[in-house]
């Protein structure tokens, strides 16, 4: 399946599905390929340079796959490589970051958590982030490392992953955040056992809103293509990783109001081996 002219979308594993399928949402009918870096996951606990590198031969693959935009769906990839690969490449790039900005706006005197991977909130990109929209508001961090691996490894909707949050989040106190920040694409695929463990009164808010506007940006001007279709990929290689790829991805496409009958006839998924 060639992927010329796709949207390439990738994560170094399943977080970047939910960007997907609110682009799938907004765009229907297009080619998208995406790529999941699962055999190099996770990035968040690695060092700069580590990821970097891995970034750059994944981009190099996309990009030498035809692909006519990239949509780099994790925050830690886009913290450490976006810059550089909007030099390297010459096709539009769109990154994402932790939703600091929403989170404050109109929000005085509360208080705002910020959940993203060690490595995103070490980044100089957060660092600034943080100087120019934090002001007087109250913002905690809360680096979730072991996280993403227990999400990739046992699955979204694992018990293990409740329990990970569960320790995670035991040092706050939930009662004094009003605005959760979901600052990593894996944390929006479990956003309910947040809103659940932090309970009702604390507003999430994600970066795949500010990533979806970016996108629909740069292509409106464009026709879309008679078909939907959406080529799935990852660096394992393992037909089960891709299998679970593709199951989770339709998970989040009926979580937004697809029926499965709808996606069964119009949106054509295919994996890498066809
Ligand atoms: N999903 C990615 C993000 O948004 C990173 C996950 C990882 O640590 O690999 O940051």
């Amino acid at each position: 399946m060639g992927d010329e002219n796709s949207i390439g979308i990738f994560d170094s594993g399943l977080g970047g599905l939910s960007v997907l399928a609110d682009l799938i949402v907004e765009r229907p009918r297009d080619h998208y390929v995406y790529y999941a870096d699962t055999h190099y996951a996770p990035y968040g606990v690695k060092s700069r340079g580590d990821v970097e590198k891995r970034v750059l031969e994944v981009v190099d693959e996309l990009v030498t796959s035809g692909i006519r935009i990239l949509v780099i769906a994790c925050n830690t990839a886009t913290s450490v490589a976006a810059e550089i690969i909007r030099k390297k490449i010459d096709i539009p790039v769109v990154g994402m970051e932790p939703a600091l900005k929403p989170a404050v706006e109109g929000n005085t005197g509360k208080t705002i958590l910020v959940a993203a991977t060690p490595l995103t909130l070490r980044e100089k990109k957060f660092t600034s982030l943080m100087e120019h929209w934090r002001g007087s508001h109250r913002v905690l961090l809360l680096p979730c490392p072991g996280l993403v691996e227990v999400i990739e490894n046992e699955g979204p909707d694992a018990l293990a992953v409740d329990e990970k949050l569960k320790s995670l989040v035991a040092p706050y106190e939930c009662e004094d955040i009003h605005r959760l920040v979901l600052g990593c694409t894996h944390y929006v695929l479990i956003r309910h056992k947040w809103q659940q463990l932090m309970g009702d009164h604390v507003q999430l808010i994600d970066g795949n809103k500010g990533t979806l506007r970016q996108v629909m940006r740069l292509l409106q001007e464009e026709e879309t293509p008679a078909e939907t279709r959406v080529t799935l990929k990852s660096s394992s290689h393992n037909p089960e990783t891709i299998e679970n790829m593709k199951h989770i991805l339709i998970q989040q496409l009926i979580l937004r109001g697809f029926t499965e009958d709808f996606i069964q006839q119009f949106i054509k998924i295919y994996t890498e081996e066809e």
